[in-house]
């Protein structure tokens, strides 16, 4: 019977049955869902030789895999919590229905430990987004529970490869342990940085690509703190060249040279890279720093060239985000700053960090609660708006808004990119002017993505009225 499998076969017959009778499960949740990730602690060797232990993953046994999906086609997802914590998982940057946006309370309850949650949607972009818990966000993320998602185009752009690069910091001693998650007076400030640099859960990995092909790096900053500028350099002298075609999965007008790529927390960069002709001209992945770049990972060039030219390539086509019509655009200002003195978090079972160091609109979130909270503001469906972003703190804040995506109007600090997103870099003490249409109903997070800020006030939500 070609292209059915047998358990195929067996699904809506004994198949079904018998998951019925052993799970004890809904007739709804004894059909397999096309996707199923397992929340788990598992031992894991980041550093070479040096196990750490009491890591998370979404899969019991390695790195969190990636998911990947098909544009406007729905899919499901079988979460399991295998961990002895509640938890709950955020699809960043899907513009998705709100009761499947995995925000503890807002759109859920929190998956209680050993408990499990079916989500189901229908992504309307393609690109390169990502996946993370919305619950103790800090010190699961910074366990590993951070994983890369993809959303296919529709039609096929003619890359030979395509490469996920999760790329984020782990925060080890030397004897590869963790070590305290965050100092309180780095997140009253700019975030605690991790100790080890790593892209897909390994130190400085190498990668065998085919000499003269063309891949599509797809960068995924998924660490809780870091705001870096990433490169791509070496192997110009036989062929090689990369070219940034999406940022955070919206695709650019035009590609630009792969150098000066900003990606603070949540952000994600889509990279053509015409791979070297040579074997041994290899290409790097660099982190700039003041005092040294950073190698992150790089990419070998092997076998004979396939000869391929980056104009190839199709131009991706733009998302399906729709335009606001700057001409009634209702103005809502909000101010992102320290915290009002006095108010402690309360405790969570989603954790709290303990301390309240900001605020957006001198309002401070009082942590992941049953609630009801006020929204920091109500918009009409359908309607557009202009969200004027104040940062009035000595700090940077990638801001970043659920279930809708938003376009960058201007800045009183720079010249900014032409680009639609999720998450914004709001500089210190910059004022910048982003535009949206209010098209998906529902309580959206609105939170900086440094994920100490986010967890000691500077947090919220907008609601979209239907
Ligand atoms: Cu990637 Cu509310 O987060
Ligand atoms: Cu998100
Ligand atoms: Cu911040």
């Amino acid at each position: 019977m070609p292209g059915l499998s047998r358990r195929e076969l067996l699904l809506g017959g004994a198949g079904t049955l018998t998951a019925f009778a052993a799970g004890g499960l809904g007739a709804r949740q004894a059909l397999a869902a096309d996707h199923a990730l397992t929340l788990a602690s598992l031992d894991h060797a980041i550093l070479p030789d040096k196990t750490t232990r009491n890591m998370m993953s979404f899969a019991p046994d390695g790195p969190p895999p990636v998911l990947r999906f098909r544009q406007g086609r729905k899919t499901t997802i079988d979460v399991r919590n295998s961990l002895d914590e509640a938890s709950v998982v955020h699809w960043h940057g899907l513009r998705i229905a709100n009761g499947m946006d995995g925000v503890p309370y807002l759109t859920q309850y929190p998956i209680e430990a050993g408990q499990s949650f079916r989500y189901d949607f229908t992504p309307p972009d393609a690109g390169t987004f990502w996946y993370h818990p919305h619950c103790n966000t800090l010190e699961q993320m910074a366990r590993g529970l951070t994983g890369v998602m993809v959303v296919e185009e529709d039609e096929d752009p003619g890359f030979d490869r395509d490469l996920p690069l999760n790329i984020r910091d782990f925060r080890l001693g030397g004897d590869g342990q963790f070590i305290e998650f965050f100092k309180a007076r780095n997140a009253a400030r700019g975030g605690t940085y991790g100790t080890v640099p790593t892209v897909n859960w390994s130190v400085a990995p190498v990668y065998d690509l085919p000499a003269g092909s063309l891949v599509r790096l797809r960068l995924a900053v998924t660490d809780v703190t870091r705001v870096g500028s990433y490169e791509i350099s070496g192997g110009e002298i036989s062929g090689g060249e990369a070219r940034v075609i999406a940022l955070d999965s919206n695709p650019l007008p035009g590609p630009v040279a792969a150098k000066d790529i900003i990606l603070s927390p949540g952000q994600r960069a889509d990279i053509a890279l015409r791979v070297p002709d040579r074997e041994d001209e290899v290409v790097r992945l660099l982190l700039k720093r003041p005092n040294g770049d950073r190698e992150l990972c790089s990419f070998r060039p092997t076998g004979q060239s396939a000869g391929r030219d980056l104009r190839e390539l199709k131009p991706l086509p733009p998302n399906p985000v729709p335009e606001p019509d700057l001409a009634n655009a209702e103005v809502l200002e909000f101010v992102f700053g320290w915290s009002p003195e006095g108010d402690a978090p309360q405790a969570s079972i989603c954790g709290s960090l303990g301390y309240t160091f900001w605020s957006i609109n001198r309002t401070a979130w009082p942590g992941d609660l049953p609630g009801p909270f006020d929204p920091l503001a109500t918009l009409k469906l359908g309607k557009s708006y202009v969200l004027r972003l104040r940062n009035e703190s000595p700090n940077d804040h990638p801001i970043h808004l659920h279930g809708v995506s938003f376009r960058l109007l201007r800045s009183n600090k720079r010249k900014l990119p032409p680009m639609v997103t999720d998450t914004a870099l709001l500089l210190e003490e910059e004022t910048m002017d982003v535009a949206l249409v209010a098209d998906n109903p529902g309580d959206w997070a609105f939170h900086c993505h440094v994920i100490e800020h986010q967890k000691t006030g500077l947090a919220g939500f907008l609601r979209i009225d239907g």
